[in-house]
Order: structure tokens, then C-alpha cells, then sequence
């Protein structure tokens, strides 16, 4: 895989699957720019990347969405193009959706939808100048499905997959990739860090997360899905058959999901 000397835009690079992408495309040469709202964690992340000279620090605020546009400048001061977007950064939820209250919902919705769709556009016009680019969401399985307790995330995730296949549609023809990730059960701190119906973090990890896929691993299969420029991809254990079931078995799939074990 060649990324060497492509510069490469990570939101959600402080944790995670950002944390194992930015190390993942690091060894192969690339430049990164890192972005979340740690700039501790990031100055982590990038001591631990294999050219940390060629690692530049954003941070930002998803849920300012507003702002973006600003970031995207700052962004194109400290490097003369940017060749990949990958958007990352998210939040996850652990509650029903009788607990849930509505500014939790909002802060959902904002972080994982409206910051990713902000950026995009944001972006987009560096790119259309360029006849060249990626954009890269990562979604989820729960961007395909539903599951019990995630109502406002999944409702987030699906409408990525409505905001970034309308972009592939419109992009195509001035060169410019679409690629929706949707992983399943990774081990990352996506549990500890899910909101609970009040807004305050849920603190634990679910036993789904700690027996999940390795984040280096997740990340070496999103760097083949790029290289190919796939459209849409699907990363995980068995969970991955809920996308299928859903197209095929759609009626299984809601009895399963009654029961399932989501956490
Ligand atoms: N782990 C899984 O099982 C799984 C499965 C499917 C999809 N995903 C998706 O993968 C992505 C990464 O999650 P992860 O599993 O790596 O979880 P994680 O370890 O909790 O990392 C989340 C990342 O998002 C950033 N972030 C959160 N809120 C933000 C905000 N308001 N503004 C900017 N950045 C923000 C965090 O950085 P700061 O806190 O420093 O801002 C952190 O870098 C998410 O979109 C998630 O939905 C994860």
C-alpha cells in the first residue's frame, strides 16, 4: 500500500481506531494531520508515530460544526493539499430511548453527523479545485442496523450513509473517492466513553468491546478499503452477518435484535 507523501486528515485521532489509523499510515510515509479535542492525547499520538516530523496538530470540536470552514483554513496553512479526509471522531450511546433526553440526542447527532457532513463540505472544494481526493467516513454496522440502547446513534451513523452516498453520486465525475467504513465490535474505549440517557459517560467497558477486534487490526482492513477505493466496507466478527440478514432476512433480524446481547 502506498500513502507515502500523501497527507492524510484524521478526526478522532486522540483514541481509538483514529489512534491506530494515524500509527497505521504513519509507518507507510504518509503526512497526517491530527484532529480531536485532547491536544494532549494528540501530542501522544503523534510521539508515537513513525515520522512524528511529519505529523501536524488540529485540534477541534466536532459539536462546533459551525467552525469548520475555519479549521479547513488552518488545516490548508500547514500543508500544501490534503489528499484523504478521514472522518472519525465519534460518540456512542448506552440508553433507551424513554431515558434519553433531548440535548443528548442533539450532541449525537451533532458530533457524529452534522461535524463529519460540516468538515465534508468544507473540504469539499479543495478538492473539486484539485480534481483529486478521499473522503472517508466511519460509520459503523449500526450505520446499516439497528440494536437496542444506540437509537440516536445509529439514527447518526444511517444518516452518513444518506449524506455520503448522495457526495459519491454528485463527486464521481471530478475524480473524487467515497468510502463509508462500517466496523463492528472494536476494542477501543467507545463504550467507556458512550453517553447514558442524561449525558453523563457510561464509564464501562461492555464485554462486546473488550472481546472485540483489535483497533490495529481494524485499522490495517481500512487502509486496504482505501487503497481500493471501496465504497462501502463491513469490519468484524459475526456481527457483520446483521447487514445481511437485514437485506435478506430482514424479519429474523428484528426478532434476534429483540434479544440480542448489544452490550
Ligand atoms: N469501537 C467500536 O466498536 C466502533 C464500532 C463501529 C464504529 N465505531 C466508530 O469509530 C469511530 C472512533 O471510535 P473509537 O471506537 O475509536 O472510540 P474512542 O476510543 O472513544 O475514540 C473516539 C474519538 O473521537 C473523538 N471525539 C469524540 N467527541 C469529539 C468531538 N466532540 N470533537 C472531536 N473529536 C471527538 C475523541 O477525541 P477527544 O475526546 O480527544 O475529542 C476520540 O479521539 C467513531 O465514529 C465510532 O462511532 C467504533
Amino acid at each position: 500500500m502506498n500513502f507515502k507523501n500523501q497527507t492524510i486528515w484524521i478526526t478522532g485521532a486522540s483514541s481509538g481506531i483514529g489512534e491506530a489509523l494515524a500509527y497505521a499510515f504513519s509507518s507507510k510515509g504518509a503526512r497526517l494531520i491530527l484532529s480531536a479535542r485532547r491536544t494532549n492525547e494528540l501530542e501522544r499520538v503523534k510521539s508515537h508515530c513513525a515520522y512524528p516530523e511529519q505529523v501536524h496538530i488540529l485540534a477541534l470540536d466536532l459539536a462546533e460544526y459551525h467552525d469548520l470552514n475555519q479549521k479547513v483554513k488552518l488545516a490548508l496553512q500547514q500543508v500544501d493539499q490534503i489528499d484523504i479526509l478521514i472522518n472519525n471522531g465519534g460518540i456512542s450511546q448506552r440508553a433507551l430511548v424513554q431515558d434519553l433526553e433531548l440535548p443528548v440526542l442533539d450532541r449525537i447527532m451533532q458530533v457524529n453527523f452534522f461535524g463529519a457532513a460540516a468538515l465534508t463540505q468544507a473540504l469539499l472544494p479543495h478538492f473539486l479545485e484539485r480534481k483529486a481526493g478521499h473522503f472517508v467516513c466511519i460509520s459503523s454496522l449500526m450505520g446499516k442496523f439497528s440494536s437496542p440502547l444506540r437509537s440516536g446513534y445509529c439514527a447518526s451513523k444511517h444518516a452518513l450513509h444518506g449524506f455520503y452516498d448522495a457526495l459519491r453520486a454528485e463527486v464521481h465525475d471530478h475524480q473524487i473517492a467515497v468510502s463509508l467504513i462500517c466496523p463492528g465490535f472494536i476494542k477501543t474505549k467507545v463504550s467507556l466513553n458512550a453517553l447514558l440517557g442524561d449525558g453523563h459517560k457510561q464509564n464501562t467497558m461492555d464485554p462486546s468491546s473488550a472481546k472485540g477486534m483489535p483497533p490495529e487490526v481494524c485499522a490495517q482492513k481500512i487502509l486496504k478499503a482505501i487503497q481500493k477505493k471501496k465504497p462501502e466496507v463491513y469490519i468484524g466478527g459475526k456481527e457483520v452477518m446483521g447487514v445481511y440478514l437485514k437485506r435478506f432476512f430482514p424479519s429474523l433480524l428484528r426478532r434476534m435484535m429483540r434479544k440480542a446481547q448489544v452490550i
